[in-house]
């Protein structure tokens, strides 16, 4: 009769124009980075125009009018722009009927593939269900809601998934998953600080230094910059106590966060890589070394001008094989060696995947022959992306399998579960190992070891929503529905706009005799996800004075899995 957390990554809509949320005040690049203009004028123009200086901002700068019909759930959604504002309005005539609509603050994506849209609702901050597909050009549902047949309910965004496309962004409210009592961030877009870090006392000293010089960092130091938003990788765990907005230019990341990749796909691009790892596999970087990095062919502050694009590459590439052959000869008859030798993937509509082969193979040929999609069992362990600083620590491990054991891969909890108790002597305070181990202990069937974990993790972090929510439920299912309800209604309090866990929430209010609490937990649930069906129809059976207190939601009791950040 529980239902698990784990669709809060899945989850998405509805805004009320009535509420006004932080939104407007943004600032884009062009406002923020002005100052650097009146020095730098060359780049501060040739940045502007960049997709990452455009990789996100206010919705009227990317949102265009339109509209569809979904036939699986027969809604009908509709971008409407009215006195400035990015409306998105939603409405389904027939029973069950629907109609409402939200107002757009953000979009994300520059476009190239895709746009992406935000809204917030009471300080809580949504993705919107919607996208606009740059090969279409047009709009549907995002990828996973394709044939829903009820409105997908609200998506929290958290602050891990802005900090690549905003700047300046924010944490969310310490026991939230996507609360924030102030701006979620700062600017529209990549500013200039966010690769040259503080730039203040550059500024007030007239450009006499003050700032981190980039040319002269290390290699890992210097790749951080560019890796911390390029690469996507298996799973990724960051350290105890740090994560990604710890982050600066001029830090290494593997100071933060480990990225992991399983051993059997090196070398293949089975799942849909980013440029980072495709580039390590390349001979280029591998016989080049710390000599190479991104900014060896790309020019953060300027994209080429497609007259340019063929002769910008040629040059780069010409640089290292100086050999007189590749200038004059070598298939002189097609100038572009990107054509061959880095071609782009024709079906690649996937963001966060490279488009362009970043290989850089010898032949096509080759790269078909590369290690299937599907690496053989013996080949699903993990390992740290190779080259990018010091191996991960034990917890790092363990917590990485834990996060592909929550993805469906079973063997990986094994590993998990060693590795997170080495881990544990280590710190026996570690609320996120404590909650990892609560889980895979429940799932071996000790429900005694599951509770002690997972209390020990509620006492010493009562603000993991995570914990919170897993205690609630093994509190719920060994009969304690009181104290239950203490700990989920706490939870809830501050996480209004999770579905499951106000579903929860209201079935146990139900069980204990309190319809009418149990009434306003479902209708504040609705607000968020307004057609919610197994919230719609939990709340028509309490009303009805139905005494049974059951759900139709199917997903039995099981516990949470954290919020993926990634977005395929
Ligand atoms: C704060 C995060 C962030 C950092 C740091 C960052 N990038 Fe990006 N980059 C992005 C995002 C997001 C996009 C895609 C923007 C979009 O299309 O919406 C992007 C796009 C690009 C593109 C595609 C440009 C085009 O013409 O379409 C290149 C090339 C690129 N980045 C290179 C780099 C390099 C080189 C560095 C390091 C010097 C770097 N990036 C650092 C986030 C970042
Ligand atoms: C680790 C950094 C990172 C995070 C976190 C991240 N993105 Fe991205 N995103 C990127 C980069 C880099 C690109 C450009 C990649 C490329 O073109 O290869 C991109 C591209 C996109 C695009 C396509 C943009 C275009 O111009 O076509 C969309 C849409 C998008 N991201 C949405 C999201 C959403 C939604 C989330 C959160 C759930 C998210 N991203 C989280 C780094 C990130
Ligand atoms: C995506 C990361 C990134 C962003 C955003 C970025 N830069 Fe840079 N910038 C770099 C890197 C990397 C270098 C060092 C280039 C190298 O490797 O030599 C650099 C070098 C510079 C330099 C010195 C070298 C030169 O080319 O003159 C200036 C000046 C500069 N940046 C200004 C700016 C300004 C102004 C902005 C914003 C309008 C900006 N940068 C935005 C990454 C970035
Ligand atoms: C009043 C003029 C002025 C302003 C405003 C200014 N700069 Fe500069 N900047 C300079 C000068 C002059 C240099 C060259 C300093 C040197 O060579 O020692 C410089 C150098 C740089 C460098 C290269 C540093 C290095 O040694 O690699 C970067 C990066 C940079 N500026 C970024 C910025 C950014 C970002 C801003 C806006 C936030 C900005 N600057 C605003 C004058 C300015
Ligand atoms: C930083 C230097 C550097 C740059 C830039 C570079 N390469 Fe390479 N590349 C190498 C090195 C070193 C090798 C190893 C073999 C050799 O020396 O030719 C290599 C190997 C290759 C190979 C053989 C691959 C194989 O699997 O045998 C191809 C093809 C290639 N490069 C194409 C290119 C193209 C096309 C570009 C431009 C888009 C490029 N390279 C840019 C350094 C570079
Ligand atoms: C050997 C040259 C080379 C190196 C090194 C290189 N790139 Fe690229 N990259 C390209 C080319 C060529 C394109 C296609 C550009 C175009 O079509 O306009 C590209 C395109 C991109 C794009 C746009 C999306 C796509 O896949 O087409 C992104 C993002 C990007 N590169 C990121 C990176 C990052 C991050 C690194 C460092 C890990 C990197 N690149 C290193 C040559 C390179
Ligand atoms: C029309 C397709 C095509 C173009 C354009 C092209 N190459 Fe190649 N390249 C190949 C093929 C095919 C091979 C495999 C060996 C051969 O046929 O020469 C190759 C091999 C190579 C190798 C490996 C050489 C070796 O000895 O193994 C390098 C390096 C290379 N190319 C670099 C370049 C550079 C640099 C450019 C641009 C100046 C370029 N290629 C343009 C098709 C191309």
């Amino acid at each position: 009769m529980l239902h698990s957390l784990s669709k809060f990554a899945q989850a998405c809509l509805v805004f009320a124009l009535s509420t006004i949320g932080h939104a407007s005040a943004i600032d884009t690049v062009r406002g923020a980075d002005h100052a650097c203009a009146q020095c730098h004028k060359g780049i501060y123009r040739s940045y502007i125009e960049t997709t990452m200086a455009n990789a996100s901002g206010p919705a009227i700068n990317a949102a265009v009018p339109g509209a569809f019909t979904q036939a699986s759930s027969g809604i009908t959604y509709r971008i409407k722009i009215e006195n400035g504002n990015v409306l998105l309005t939603y409405k389904r005539a027939g029973n069950p009927s629907l109609s409402g609509q939200y107002r757009l603050q953000y979009f994300f994506g520059s476009g190239r593939q895709g746009t992406s849209f935000i809204y917030s609702r009471d300080d809580y901050l949504f993705e919107a269900p919607l996208s606009y597909y740059a090969a279409k050009s047009s709009y549907d549902l995002r990828p996973g809601y394709l044939q829903a047949k009820e409105m997908p309910s609200a998506l929290p965004l958290n602050s891990q998934c802005l900090i690549c496309h905003m700047s300046g962004v924010r944490k969310e409210d310490s026991g939230t998953v996507n609360h924030y009592s102030g701006p979620p961030f700062l600017h529209g877009g990549i500013t200039c600080e966010a690769c040259h870090g503080d730039t203040t006392a550059h500024v007030l000293h007239h450009g006499k230094g003050g700032l981190l010089v980039l040319s002269k960092l290390g290699p890992l130091e210097r790749d951080s910059i560019c890796l911390r938003c390029h690469l996507e990788s298996e799973t990724s765990v960051a350290r105890r106590g740090k994560s990604l907005l710890d982050f600066k230019s001029g830090d290494r990341l593997s100071d933060d966060v480990s990225y992991f990749i399983y051993t059997g796909e090196q070398g293949s691009t089975g799942r849909a890589v980013s440029q980072v790892e495709a580039l390590a596999m390349s001979e280029c970087k591998r016989s080049s070394g710390g000599r190479m990095s991104c900014t060896t062919c790309h020019d953060p502050h300027s994209t080429p001008a497609p007259s340019e694009r063929s002769s910008y590459y040629r040059a780069k590439c010409l640089a290292c094989h100086s050999q007189p052959l590749f200038a004059s000869s070598h298939y002189s008859n097609v100038p572009d060696c990107t054509i061959c030798h880095m071609p782009k993937s024709s079906t690649s509509d996937i963001p966060h995947a490279q488009v362009t082969d970043h290989r850089i193979l010898r032949t096509q040929q080759e790269g078909e022959h590369a290690p299937e999609a599907q690496p053989a069992d013996h080949d699903r362990t993990l390992m740290p992306v190779p080259g990018i600083g010091e191996r991960p620590s034990v917890r790092s491990f363990g917590l990485a399998f834990y996060k592909v054991g929550l993805k469906g891969d079973p063997d990986a909890m094994k590993n998990a579960w060693d590795l997170l108790q080495k881990a544990l002597q280590g710190n026996p305070n570690d609320s996120e190992v404590l909650s990892a181990l609560g889980f895979i202990a429940r799932l071996r069937g000790d429900v005694t070891q599951s509770a002690e974990f997972l209390e020990k993790g509620y006492q010493v972090d009562p603000a993991n929503v995570y914990v919170a929510n897993d205690v609630g439920v093994l509190l719920a299912s060994s009969g304690k529905l009181n104290q239950a309800e203490i700990v989920w209604k706490e939870l809830f309090a501050r996480n209004q706009d999770l579905v499951d866990l106000g579903d929860n929430l209201a079935l146990l209010q139900c069980q204990l005799g309190e319809k009418s609490a149990a009434s306003e937990t479902l209708q504040r649930v609705l607000q968020f996800s307004p057609d919610h069906q197994a919230t719609r129809q939990l709340l028509a059976r309490i009303q009805s004075g139905d005494k049974r207190c059951i759900s139709s939601n199917a997903s039995h009791g099981e516990i949470p899995a954290p919020t993926e950040n990634h977005v395929q």
